[in-house]
């Protein structure tokens, strides 16, 4: 079976370029369709997540090419309005993008209910409650689809209840092109909320506000073809940061957006390291041990849930007592196990993890519970004393472009295996490595 093989120990050092934001592209990527013409998209990461994305929309009839690596042309003028629920619909979270485009664009979308990662409950009252708000009828029928559809769209005022990102995104989506105008108030203010409205914007939409807690929105008849870069991946960057931190490295982490990031370096600094930012580069350097501190996510620009499991395996091996506390999710301590088999001493008590620093983790053969627990527990085999392994790695391949070949650059040991054979030669690479410096 794939997994990664890790020899612990070595600090990261080097350069490490993040790719485009993956939570934006699956936003982006839906909306996209919603012309009639050709939609330029660039700095799309090459992760499975995206390629779900896109062979849904390739399946209910827009022209997709894909001219390199990190680009896609996407046509939306051949779209048969009907069902979408693939196997790749169901896994991704993201997939629900595609009811706020289809019903915006033809008043009508019938979309499989999302999957994505197992970390909670993750309804999606709010995105309905738009929806109607909207004047949309919404059923949820068996076997798990939604089916939304309307006459006509119109403008309107709705109040949020709870702050969710993809809510946001996908009223945005179908107010665009609703008649009249629409205020969301309590909205999300994430760096992915506010790209894919200035990608709509591109489009011809009227979206102002984005990146507040208030979005207004000028519904407009027809949305038109655009050439669009996606942002940075917060989540890649702080992944990295965290990397270099918990290895006590010296790692420079380039194409970023330090705005985004300034939460996640805070704690950095807090917890004892050296962060300094350029314009598009973060330098993060731990050259000591670092101390405990207490985190709480909260929606931008808090601390972000899709980082806590990270911070864990940080605040794991700092001096002293640190709190993590996680409001968004219900179940998204599930690495804490894994963990704890390294040697970290830790234990969670309802939404809130109570961690006791340790030196040192000891490597351990590891389940990656999730995507971002996933990368997580790569960060603890690295800076682990001998070696790990880590299975179920189709998570963090969901999110993470070019893993372990990026660590790798950064003097990692790490390899991906699919056999006894490969992981007995990886494992004689490591060695050398260490042996020739
Ligand atoms: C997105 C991200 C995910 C990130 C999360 C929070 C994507 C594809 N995924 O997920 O990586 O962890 O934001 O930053 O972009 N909620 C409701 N009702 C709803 C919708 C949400 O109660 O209709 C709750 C959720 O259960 C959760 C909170 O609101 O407690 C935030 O969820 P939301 O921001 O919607 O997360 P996602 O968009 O699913």
């Amino acid at each position: 079976m794939e997994h990664y093989v890790i020899k612990g120990g070595t600090p990261l050092s080097g350069e490490v370029p993040i790719a485009g934001a993956k939570n934006a592209a699956l936003a982006i990527l839906a909306a996209a369709i919603m012309a009639d013409e050709p939609v330029t998209i660039e700095n799309v990461p090459d992760v499975s997540d995206i390629r779900a994305i896109v062979g849904a929309v390739e399946e209910i009839g827009a022209a997709v090419s894909h001219p390199d690596r990190h680009t896609y042309v996407i046509n939306g003028a051949g779209i048969r309005n009907e069902p979408v629920d693939t196997e790749a619909v169901r896994k991704i979270r993201g997939s629900y993008y595609l009811i706020g485009a289809l019903l915006g664009k033809y008043k009508q979308a019938t979309v499989a209910l999302p999957g994505g990662c197992n970390i909670g409950l993750r309804p999606i009252d709010q995105h309905i409650k738009g929806f109607r708000a909207l004047g949309a009828t919404v059923r949820v029928a068996p076997p798990g689809l939604v089916e939304a559809k309307a006459e006509n769209l119109v403008g309107s005022h709705i109040y949020m209840d709870v702050v969710s990102v993809g809510a946001t995104i996908n009223i945005i989506m179908a107010a665009c092109l609703a008649k009249g105008n629409t205020i969301i108030e309590n909205a999300a203010k994430e760096p992915h909320v506010v790209d894919l409205a200035n990608f709509l914007n591109s489009m011809g939409a009227r979206i102002r506000g984005a990146g507040t807690d208030v979005i207004r929105i000028r519904g407009v008849e027809h949305l038109h073809g655009t050439e669009y870069s996606i942002i940075p991946d917060q989540i890649e960057a702080g992944t990295f940061m965290y990397a270099a931190a918990a290895t006590r490295g010296d790692v420079t982490i380039t194409n970023v957006i330090p705005k985004h990031l300034e939460c996640l370096t805070a704690k950095l600094i807090e917890a004892g390291c050296e962060v300094t930012e350029s314009d598009d580069s973060v330098r993060v350097v731990a050259s000591k041990r670092l101390t405990h501190t207490n985190v709480k996510t909260l929606p931008y620009p808090g601390f972000p849930t899709d980082m806590q499991p990270q911070i864990s395996v940080l605040l794991g091996l700092a001096k002293g007592t640190s709190i993590v506390t996680e409001s968004i999710f219900e179940n998204r301590f599930k690495y804490v196990d894994e963990l704890v088999k390294m040697g970290a001493q830790m234990r969670v008590e309802g939404n809130t993890a109570i961690i006791e620093g340790v030196e040192r983790y000891t490597g351990a053969n590891l389940r990656a519970p999730d995507l971002r627990a996933g990368a997580a527990l790569v960060i603890a085999a690295l800076s682990a004393q001998g070696y790990s392994e880590v299975y179920d790695i189709h998570y963090i391949e969901r999110g993470y472009e070019d893993f372990p070949e990026k660590m790798r650059r950064l003097g990692a040991c790490i390899a991906k295996v699919d056999s006894a054979e490969e992981e007995r030669k990886a494992v004689n690479s490591f060695n050398l490595k260490v042996v020739n410096g």
